[in-house]
């Protein structure tokens, strides 16, 4: 590959790694501005891990119940992604609230992906709630984490139609596709420089 060095990051994980997929499989691209430097999870066996090693990234279990409180646990999952050369994180899927301490280590570099259009359903049932609410549009946010729970500036929105006839599953896989196509954008985005914030704004240097 010609051109700019590659900026490192690092994707945490809890689950499945569709999301993880999708950057993987962006990165193999020619001149895509980030590379998985190593793919972290709090907790062992989730198929996301197994993606990591058929792409031959690193996978490392930072396991939650070995900690003894949230500063430990972040401190642990931080020092991995450092230890590995990563400049950012980006949280796919990640099922653990990080410590402010981690947007210390990685300030304005960490960023992460939920199932509803913020500051709708956040928490980790966002779809069901979104259904359950009745709303005729969900979708996707990406945005960058501060120190409270899915609420930090957004860089990204895309809306997805609810269908009457919607479950939380049919739902979260047409809201995935989404997340599939836009998740890699915005970390290529992200790793090229072109996320400016200010305050509760993005902006979007660039084309
Ligand atoms: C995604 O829908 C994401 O928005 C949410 O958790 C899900 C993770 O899915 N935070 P996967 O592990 O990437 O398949």
């Amino acid at each position: 590959m010609t051109g700019r060095p590659r900026t490192p990051i690092a994707v945490l994980v809890s689950g499945s790694g569709s999301n993880l997929q999708s950057i993987l499989d962006a990165s193999t691209g020619a001149g895509y501005a980030a590379e998985v430097v190593v793919v972290i999870s709090d907790r062992p066996g989730v198929r996301g891990l197994q993606r990591a090693a058929d792409a031959g990234v690193p996978a490392v279990v930072v396991a939650w119940g070995d900690y003894p409180d949230r500063d430990a646990f972040t401190m642990a999952v931080c020092d991995v992604a450092a230890d590995h050369g990563a400049e950012g994180l980006i949280l796919a899927g990640f099922m653990r609230i990080l410590a402010p301490s981690a947007l210390d280590r990685f300030p304005g570099r960490v960023v992460n992906i939920h199932p509803a259009l913020l500051p709708a359903f956040p928490g980790a049932h966002g779809v069901a709630e979104a259904i359950a609410y009745g709303v005729k549009v969900s979708g996707v946010t990406v945005h960058f984490v501060d120190a409270e729970v899915d609420h930090g500036p957004i860089i990204l929105q895309e809306p997805v139609p609810v269908r009457p006839d919607d479950t939380e599953e049919t739902l979260h896989a047409r809201i995935q596709q989404v997340e599939h196509r836009v998740y890699p954008e915005v970390v290529a985005a992200f790793a090229a420089g072109r996320l400016r914030i200010e305050g509760r704004h993005v902006q979007w240097e660039g084309t």
